[in-house]
């Protein structure tokens, strides 16, 4: 290539600025793309490609180097800097990217390159678009010390004051090891590729040294631990292509920022479809599970579903769907795991995403089937107070349309936890097999009529009189109508008519208002 230089004709000009895009977008060199294949990874262009619509990618500062001229660096100047950013279109709608390219001095973070992201990120505030974050990085540019930190620092920042006005989102797809993990974990969602991607604070040497605790890298921070045993991610890709299409999905859902409302579509899917299954699925027996994501199938516009957090926390199930094109979070126990009872994993995923789903206007559609709070000291010990807290929290702060439908048990603190009428929860409703009660009947006999039955010597006697009470507790409590005749719920829905009566709900409450009142900030128990 011809270096520029001023005394060129326009022409060669022009063709130089062809030569060095050009460069610039070989990134670290074809040998080292090469290796990037090898590894199973895609590079950054190719990334982005795939991510955004096709020809709407804008790239920013292409030629921006870095200013280091130590450790031999003042040699190994790349365009762009191992970064690559800009915005683009996801169905039509401008969302700012930043790739971060692990050809370049393995994706390492300089001053330099941190000034790009926080560019963009500057610029996405302003116009009040998403921001989507690629990582495949070696963390902070050792060369260049403090002025690294500095940079991961100012991204930090910027994420907190995005956080709740435009939606982030992050891909994880190689390393992203020591404090680089805060930038994803500061955004709303959070995609690993399997087995090509890792994240965590201190990597296996330093666990060895340090605790002496032999671990793999996969083991320690893969994408299936964090999505399974951490909470950390939301979801596994099978591989990058899966992981982009996932965050194509996901702005389905979502407004571009905190004052629209997220987009309705279309919808093919009959609004007033009934579906007798419905009247079915309630077991007799409630010892008996179910799959609630049948339920959820069921009632949704054509079975689509993005399930967030899937494998971590299964007793509750969270994520997007459309009912009559309006997108909506749902929240539902899962009676088929672990009886859908809420411990504290599952208070924690519910509660972020009752308030990921709030904080960017998508009412919240609650299915409640709960036994109660787990109990014992493992779950007291982990806080199972403050964690539960939080997801009562987040409903009663919750601003969004909030409609509650109980499908079946809904006892003690879980049921006020789950969007009851007196957490602001707009319309409740219950199907006929709902039982809205203090306490299952079986415990609650053995609190208030235990004495009694522990009196009675005869066995027989005693089963007789345990039945009776039970089924007397059963008739009295163990139903929706108690909490419908004081008006906490609002109708008795017949089950096969549940998708039609939400939709109904959901357009009846599109223009509602409601506030909290002025504050600095809430404190929710962390
Ligand atoms: C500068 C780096 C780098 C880094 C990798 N490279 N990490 N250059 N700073 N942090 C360079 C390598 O020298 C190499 O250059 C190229 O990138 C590819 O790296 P390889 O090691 O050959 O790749 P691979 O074998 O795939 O291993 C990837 C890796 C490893 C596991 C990420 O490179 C690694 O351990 N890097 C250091 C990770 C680290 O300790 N980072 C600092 C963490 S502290 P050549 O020219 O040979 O191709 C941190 C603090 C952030 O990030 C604090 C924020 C608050």
């Amino acid at each position: 290539m011809i270096p520029f230089q001023n005394s060129m004709n326009n022409q060669d000009k022009i063709k130089n600025l062809i030569e060095l895009r050009e460069e610039a977008k070989l990134g670290g060199g074809k040998k080292r793309i090469e290796s990037q294949h090898a590894k199973g990874k895609m590079t950054a262009r190719e990334r982005l490609d795939i991510l955004l619509d096709e020809g709407s990618f804008e790239e920013y500062d292409m030629f921006v180097t870095h200013r280091c001229n130590d450790f031999g660096l003042e040699d190994q100047k790349y365009p762009g800097d191992g970064v690559i950013t800009g915005h683009g279109t996801i169905d039509g709608r401008v969302v700012y990217v930043y790739s971060q390219d692990f050809t370049v001095l393995g994706g390492s973070l300089s001053e330099t390159f941190a000034k790009k992201i926080c560019k963009i990120m500057d610029q996405a505030m302003k116009v009040g678009a998403p921001v989507i974050g690629i990582n495949d990085s070696g963390g902070a540019r050792i060369q260049e010390g403090v002025m690294s930190l500095a940079g991961y620092a100012e991204i930090f920042q910027r994420n907190i004051m995005a956080s709740g006005v435009i939606p982030q989102i992050s891909a994880v797809f190689g390393p992203c090891a020591g404090g680089a993990v805060y930038s994803p974990a500061l955004t709303d969602v959070i995609i690993m590729s399997d087995k090509t991607s890792y994240m965590f604070v201190t990597g296996p040497k330093v666990t060895k040294a340090v605790t002496g605790e032999n671990i793999s890298t996969e083991d320690l921070g893969g994408a299936t631990v964090h999505t399974s045993k951490s909470g950390v991610a939301h979801f596994k890709a099978e591989d990058e292509e899966e992981g982009l299409m996932i965050i194509r999905k996901l702005l389905e859902f979502l407004p571009q920022n905190n004052l629209e409302d997220p987009p309705v579509t279309e919808c093919s899917d009959p609004a007033d479809r009934a579906d007798d299954f419905l009247n079915e699925v309630i077991p007799e027996q409630p010892s008996q599970s179910y799959d609630i994501k049948d339920v959820i199938y069921s009632v949704i516009d054509q079975k689509e579903f993005l399930e967030m957090h899937r494998h971590y926390a299964r007793s509750i199930v969270v994520g997007f769907a459309k009912f009559n094109g309006m997108p909506v979070g749902i929240v539902a126990n899962q009676p088929n795991y672990l009886a859908g009872v809420l411990d504290t994993e599952a208070s924690r995923k519910a509660a972020r995403f009752v308030r990921f789903c709030d904080a960017f206007n998508v009412p919240i559609v609650t299915l409640v089937d709960v036994p109660g709070f787990m109990p014992g000291s493992a779950q007291e010990y982990g806080g199972i107070i403050t964690h539960g807290a939080k997801l009562l929290f987040a409903y009663g702060e919750a601003t969004v349309p909030k409609i509650t439908v109980t499908l079946r048990k809904s006892y003690g603190g879980a049921h006020d936890v789950m969007s009851c009428k007196q957490l602001r929860g707009d319309i409740n409703y219950a199907w006929p097999s709902a039982e809205i009660a203090v306490m299952g009947a079986r415990g609650a006999i053995e609190i208030i009529e235990g004495k009694k039955i522990s009196m009675i010597e005869d066995e027989e006697e005693r089963a007789a009189f345990y039945n009776a009470k039970e089924r007397e507790y059963t008739e009295k409590f163990a139903n929706p109508y108690v909490a419908a005749r004081h008006g906490f719920i609002d109708d008795v829905i017949e089950p096969r008519n549940t998708r039609f009566r939400v939709i109904r709900a959901l357009q009846t409450l599109i223009t509602k208002k409601d506030m909290n009142p002025p504050k600095k900030h809430s404190n929710i128990p962390l």
